[in-house]
């Protein structure tokens, strides 16, 4: 997917306040067809137009896949952000035309699980919403272990608890309740899958312990979007466009490189799918690595850089773009 990739014209039909945080979005496409088919664990990326801004970000679908009369996604306010989910939560209204991109999924359920375990922590919970409800229907195994910091701020759990009984087990913080994760790994079915999405503290210690205990790292999933970092601002070179552009301190590479008429790749724009790799031709100073897909080698070797959360500090940056 780029910039210049097809995208598709829908009409806000419904935003629903979940609770303090929350707000749920439903999309249906604006000439009235069925929208493209996609499966659980998918996402899409929504374009906004913040008042001159053009801020495109991703957010997992969470309606059932057999159900393509719409797309459904939750937004978290996140007021220190850049303003992405504020734009979402104060400005996006029924009725409003928008554009969103076609589906594209990074977290499937695996097709070799006899399986499948889900970690959800907050707002990571989208996700496994519209896996469940592919897998439900197929008959497939699978049971939910989600974090909420309190039942008020729990989205979906009376939803999910009426959908899937006791196949859901609700963990509240404030009540002192937490997944006791090594029982629960160690009690699994050979066969089974384990899929994490959460805060980042959340999966690294997922994966962590499942590492520490054995499991293949190919039955490990994960999926984390990271909201690209503000920094100062710096100049980078793109030596394929003959370039020179500025990038700004709310702004990531690439979405100056957008801004310059630059096309370039992107599936998740959070550090995670490694579409948007690019080689650095020459660094005179420090490249701050954001991302999960570059190795630490990589990463240390300042010969790679992902545009979509990464940022620099220095005298020259050049990137073969
Ligand atoms: S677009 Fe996915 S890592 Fe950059």
């Amino acid at each position: 997917m780029s910039v210049g990739a097809p995208r598709i014209d829908v009409t806000v039909a419904e935003v629903v306040q979940v609770n303090d945080l929350i707000k749920r979005f439903r999309f249906v496409r604006t000439d009235g067809g069925p929208m493209p088919t996609f499966s659980g664990g998918a996402h899409v990326v929504v374009d906004m137009d913040d008042h001159g801004t053009r801020r495109m970000n991703p957010y997992s679908l969470m309606s059932d896949p057999g159900d393509v009369s719409g797309y459904e996604i939750s937004v978290r306010r996140d007021e220190a952000g850049r303003g992405g989910s504020l734009y979402m939560h104060r400005h996006v209204t029924p009725g409003m035309a928008m554009q969103i991109s076609y589906p594209v999924n990074l977290f499937p359920a695996d097709a070799r699980a006899k399986k499948h375990l889900f970690l959800a922590g907050g707002i990571g919970i989208t996700p496994f919403m519209s896996l469940m409800a592919q897998l439900q229907p197929m008959g497939q195994r699978f049971e939910l272990h989600y974090a909420v910091r309190s039942l008020a701020l729990g989205a979906y759990v009376d939803r999910l608890r009426d959908a899937y009984a006791e196949r859901v087990h609700i963990y509240v913080d404030e009540k002192g309740e937490a997944i006791d994760l090594k029982s629960l790994l160690s009690t699994q079915p050979l066969g089974t899958h384990l899929y994490v999405c959460g805060p980042k503290g959340m999966i690294d210690w997922v994966k962590a312990t499942a590492t520490g205990m054995g499991w293949p790292k190919n039955t490990v999933h994960s999926e984390e979007f990271l909201a690209p970092p503000v920094g100062q601002p710096f100049q980078v070179e793109l030596a394929a466009s003959g370039k020179s552009i500025k990038v700004g301190a709310a702004q990531s590479i690439l979405e100056a490189m957008e801004a310059a008429g630059v096309d370039a790749p992107y599936l998740c724009r959070g550090g995670a799918c490694g579409q948007c790799e690019t080689a650095v031709v020459r660094c005179d100073g420090h490249i701050h690595h954001h991302d999960h897909w570059l190795s630490d080698d990589e990463k240390a070797s300042q010969t790679k850089i992902m545009p979509c959360v990464s940022r620099f500090e220095g005298k020259a940056l050049v990137l073969d773009r």
